[in-house]
């Protein structure tokens, strides 16, 4: 197993979705990217700068009724938001884990939900927090990838 991880801090959403995208080049075609963090925390900004950085035109928004949105990028992206899903078996039943393993980049916010996924062959796994020491607009992220041979 060989891993990486770094970290960054934000300032602004904006700042969320530009270091996100700044990603999209270095993370491998077939990774599922693993969104860990509380309600509001940014994971739907990352997702969205995220799917930017991966040549989605379209206006990305939370799946959070859905579960599930399909945009077309420079690879197919899946973007999942798993709070309605009880657990791994849920997400299996529900045919999601053949979507989330089809061609491309998967982002999966609530990854919480399936910590199962933190065992696929290519994962980033991504923890954004706040500081409540610091300003509203805080977030500390932290970016580890994870490749199995
Ligand atoms: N540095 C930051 N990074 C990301 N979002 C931020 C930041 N500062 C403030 N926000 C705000 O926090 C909220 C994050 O919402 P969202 O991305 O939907 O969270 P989640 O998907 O984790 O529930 C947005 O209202 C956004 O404007
Ligand atoms: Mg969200």
């Amino acid at each position: 197993m060989i891993s990486a991880e770094r970290r960054q801090e934000t300032f602004s959403p904006e700042e969320t979705r530009e270091y996100a995208g700044g990603l999209a080049s270095q993370i491998s075609e077939n990774s599922v990217v693993l969104l860990f963090g509380g309600i509001g925390c940014g994971k739907t900004e990352f997702a969205k700068g995220l799917a930017a950085g991966l040549g989605v035109k379209e206006y990305v928004t939370s799946p959070t009724f859905t579960i599930l949105h399909e945009y077309a990028g420079n690879v197919p992206v899946h973007h999942f938001d798993l709070y309605r899903i009880k657990d791994y078996n849920e997400f299996l039943e529900n045919g999601f884990l053949e979507i989330a393993t089809e061609t491309g980049i998967t982002i999966i916010e609530w990854a919480e939900r399936v910590p199962e996924l933190m065992s696929y062959p290519t994962a980033v796994i991504v923890k954004i927090d706040k500081d409540n020491g610091k300003d509203d607009n805080y977030r500390r992220i932290s970016v580890n990838t994870i490749w199995k041979e």
